[in-house]
């Protein structure tokens, strides 16, 4: 992962010197070259790290990945450990090695399938990265993981991080793995003014780790997951930070200068996010209280996830009553519920809730179906959040009928073929549990959302 010919050019020292002042001046366009001189200047005096590894020793954490030197397994582990805390992360894995125990069955699942074991841990394009990693480790490589960090990095959907945590928690090759809690860990050791998100930062801190794993003096997948753990449980962010159970917290210069909680620095973001608005539509038909969902696209954001019917921008109470009536709906009652924001990694969605009696037209009546014929035609139909479990609800009615989508849209193809021509579906939540009841159903297709909550 890192050319150490070219490092032969840099005496360390000296190296050292000139590249901390390159950073300060042109910080963006340092090469290649000029980061492992550095990361290997750095290394060379960096405090001894034993303490860390007896402290791991002692006090990891019993997790499922660490029982294992699988490739598969501990790759799927850092995948789902993206974005997601360890104990949220337990029981997807075991289910998901239940259902794929190994890379071969993974590479043959249907992604619909996938998507639904994904279920509930959210950014879904891990789990179709997922996918496409293991059809290429499947068909390009005959089922075996490549052992390099190098080989790792040509496997689609595996990143530096991932490509340093397989190489050296499987293979036991010296090479780092820096994710953001690795690089608080550094930046802190080294009381370096790192900024989040800065990409030259991560990237000085992956030729630091890559020249310290190069060192040999530490076995490469412990040191790589100390520094993880240390991350994790002590070195947390800002405040949290519990400096007193540290076990380098006598070589630690961000806590000799105090400097803790500041480092690293906060991103300034230069661009604030897209904002998208968008009006949900509670649509209840009035007869029977049944609620109306429909299928989001097959591809983009939240793909084939059903969600209320929605229309973009801000509308108004005439717009909404000319939506239904295209839909061959008739609007009987209509309420302003309130506003709601959801932010994504690149989005907000800034939302108006909005609730609609409606009657529904002649044609579009029974017929009914139980939850259980329904659960079997969309089984591996993905749903947001939490609603796997609602949807398994054996008192729950559903129907579908014709729905014309705001946004001019086939059905997903696995719709089509379970024999859905719509794709709208009506649940009725009469006579489910209380856990069941409106506020909860909509927290859980936008979940986190402020305005939501306030409804509840
Ligand atoms: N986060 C990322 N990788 C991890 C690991 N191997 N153990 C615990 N937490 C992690």
């Amino acid at each position: 992962m890192s050319g150490t010919g070219d490092r032969q050019a840099f005496p360390a020292g000296r190296a050292a010197a000139v590249v901390v002042k390159a950073i300060k001046a042109e910080p963006g366009r340092l090469s290649a070259a000029d980061l492992a001189a550095w990361g290997a200047a750095a290394a060379e005096s960096w405090p001894e790290l034993q303490p860390l590894l007896r402290w791991f020793g002692e006090h990891k954490r019993d997790l499922p990945w660490r029982h294992t030197r699988d490739p598969y397994k501990i790759w799927l582990s850092e995948v789902m450990l993206q974005q997601t805390r360890a104990q949220t992360v337990i029981p997807y894995y075991q289910k998901f090695l239940q259902l794929y125990p190994t890379v071969q069955d993974l590479a043959a699942a249907p992604l619909a399938e996938v998507l639904k074991a994904w279920e509930g841990l959210g950014y879904y394009s891990r789990a179709r990265n997922l996918q496409a990693g293991a059809e290429y480790v499947t068909e390009t490589c005959g089922g075996t993981f490549p052992q390099t960090a190098a080989g790792l990095l040509k496997v689609p959907g595996i990143g530096r991080y991932t490509a340093g945590a397989v190489a050296s928690l499987a293979f036991a090759q010296p090479v780092g793995a820096v994710d953001g809690n690795v690089l608080r860990v550094l930046c802190r050791l080294g009381n370096y003014p790192w900024q989040q998100g800065n990409t030259h930062d991560r990237r000085a801190g992956e030729a630091l780790l890559d020249s310290l794993q190069q060192s040999g003096r530490y076995p490469a997948g412990p040191l790589n997951e100390s520094l993880i753990e240390l991350g994790a449980v002590i070195c947390r962010p800002g405040a949290q930070a519990d400096c007193p159970a540290c076990p380098l917290q006598a070589v630690c210069k961000a806590r000799i200068s105090g400097q803790v909680k500041d480092l690293p620095r906060p991103s300034r973001r230069l661009t604030p996010l897209p904002e998208e608005q968008r009006s949900f539509l509670l649509l209840i038909n009035q007869a029977d209280q049944t609620w109306c969902f429909v299928q989001r696209p097959a591809s983009g954001l939240l793909a084939g996830f059903y969600e209320f019917p929605s229309l973009d921008g801000k509308v108004s109470q005439e717009e909404i009553n000319r939506y239904l009536e295209e839909q061959g709906y008739h609007l009987l009652k209509l309420d302003y519920l309130g506003p709601g924001r959801q932010i994504f990694t690149h989005l907000i969605w800034d939302c108006d809730f909005w609730r609609a009696e409606v009657s529904l037209p002649q044609e579009s009546g029974p017929p009914e179906l139980t939850a259980s014929q329904i659960c079997g035609k969309l089984g591996s139909t993905p749903l947001p959040g939490r609603s796997e479990s609602q949807l398994a609800e054996p008192e729950l009615v559903y129907r579908t009928v014709s729905h014309k989508p705001a946004h001019a849209e086939e059905p997903a193809p696995e719709l089509a073929a379970a024999g859905f021509s719509q794709t709208a579906i009506w649940l009725n939540p009469a006579r489910a549990a209380a856990r069941l009841t409106f506020p909860r159903i909509l927290q859980s297709f936008l979940p986190g959302s402020g305005a939501v909550d306030s409804l509840l």
